[in-house]
């Protein structure tokens, strides 16, 4: 398995292009499903759970290609509806098929998913709403069968702001004729743009910004063309990755506006920086940092998926921070592997209690998640001496090209694989 060795104590210095989003990718994905005209997606990042999601796409029955971070999908003779178990084991979204194959075939089979081990993380939300639409869902060895004799619209009030439930939803009610209402929906920018990719495939998608969707659904859905959103998590990291390293780092091709609150922390915490249309600039600084008290919340609030990140740049502030993480459970992976590195981090259920140390020094630590990976990787660039991850495929499935980007800014990250002998 890969490992990065990182070389600490270097300044970053120049420009990072972001890539396209991931979380808004996996859903779009999905939703050629609902088609069988060609469906064409621009900007799309070459990463392990946009790859695995291909598979599932060729396993149910398209034709996929993916080049130049194009993917082109065309219907490749019947479709199917169940998923095995080894595709979905690898991925939390790939349960988004169930809307869509619900939609078409009127019954589905998914196992239940995998996906990073972020405490017990269910799927009841989604079932309700297939319920309300008119579905059975039963569990049965490890599967959901979904089935239906006809579908209907419906009015629909989610427990949770869930993203994956109101995008599994969403998906599902666009192929079902008449309106249906969903509230209390999330509101993250990877819903208005599979909304967009909804509208150009015939459905008539309205989002009043205030977390209800109204969808007129239609029979049939059309073929489509889209460019995928700035990717706000990549973004965030890398904004923190220069925070962190007191750096001078342009950030570009990302939507600033999607990352407002922590920017606005960021400055708080008193980083220098200068926000452009599309891009954000962080300036270095001497100062020292101020520790904060952040809570994570769905959009627009503080995102869960840089809280980790965030921690890593908190571990060097001056004085005492919190992290309250209000989303996941078990999301503090990171904590024991920063404390390894030399921070002062203890956890107590939902909070992390953050004492800032002067500096963090190099150690072998593992990554065991997606988020708390790319937080050890800014660890290491902050760090005294080298720093060993482990696990780095966690990092791959969200973060394109990670060493390619940080290389380019001056970082020394190296990929290596003990098992082979390339080294
Ligand atoms: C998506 C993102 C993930 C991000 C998360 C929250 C993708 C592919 N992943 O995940 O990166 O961290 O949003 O912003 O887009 N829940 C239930 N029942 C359900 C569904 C969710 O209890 O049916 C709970 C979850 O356990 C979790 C919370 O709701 O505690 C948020 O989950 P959700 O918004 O659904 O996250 P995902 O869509 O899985």
């Amino acid at each position: 398995m890969d490992r990065f060795l990182v070389e600490g104590g270097r300044k970053l210095k120049g420009t990072v292009q972001i890539s396209g989003s991931k979380n808004a990718c996996l859903p779009i994905l999905v939703a050629s499903l609902l088609t069988d005209d060609p469906f064409v997606l621009h900007r799309v990042p070459n990463l392990r759970d946009v790859r695995t999601t291909l598979k599932i796409l060729t396993a149910l029955g398209k034709q996929v290609s993916f080049q130049d971070g194009t993917v082109t999908i065309a219907a490749n003779g019947k479709l199917k509806n169940k998923l095995p178990y080894e595709l979905v084991k690898q991925m939390r979204a790939s349960f988004w098929v169930a809307g869509p194959l619900l939609a078409r075939f009127k019954a589905a089979e998914i196992p239940l998913p995998g996906g990073c081990a972020l405490g017990a993380r269910p799927v009841d939300i989604h079932l309700r709403g297939f319920e309300r639409l008119g579905a059975r869902c039963v569990m049965e060895k490890g599967n959901v069968l979904l089935s239906a004799k006809a579908l209907h619209p419906a009015k629909i009030t989610l427990r949770f702001p869930s993203v994956g439930a109101t995008q599994n939803l969403m998906m599902c009610a666009c192929l079902i004729p008449g309106e249906t209402i969903l509230e209390n929906v999330a509101k993250e920018p990877e819903i208005d743009d599979l909304a967009a990719v909804l509208s150009k495939m015939g459905a008539v998608v309205f989002a009043d910004g205030k977390g209800r969707l109204v969808i007129q659904g239609k029979s049939q859905l059309r073929g489509m063309e889209h460019t995928v959103v700035a990717d706000r998590i990549e973004s965030g990291s890398y904004m923190l990755a220069a925070a962190a390293t007191r750096s001078d780092v342009r950030v570009e091709g990302c939507v600033p506006e999607h990352n407002s609150i922590l920017l606005d922390y960021m400055e708080e915490a008193g980083v220098p920086l200068e926000i452009g249309p599309n891009y954000v600039h962080i300036k270095p600084y001497d100062t020292p940092i101020k520790p904060l008290r952040i809570k994570t919340a769905p959009y627009p609030g503080f995102a869960t998926d840089l809280q980790a990140p965030w921690m890593t740049f908190m571990t060097l502030a001056t004085g005492a921070a919190e992290v309250d993480e209000d989303i996941f459970e078990n999301r503090f992976m990171h904590a024991p592997e920063l404390v390894r590195m030399g921070a002062d981090i203890t956890t107590e259920k939902s909070i992390a209690r953050i004492n800032g140390v002067k500096s963090l020094s190099g150690a072998h630590v593992m990554a065991s998640d997606l988020r708390g990976g790319f937080a050890l990787l800014i660890a290491g660039l902050c760090a005294n001496g080298t720093t060993e991850i482990e696990r780095v495929y966690h990092i791959d499935r969200g973060y394109e090209n990670p060493e390619g980007k940080l290389n380019a800014l001056g970082a020394k990250v190296t990929r290596y694989n003990p098992d082979k002998d390339d080294f």
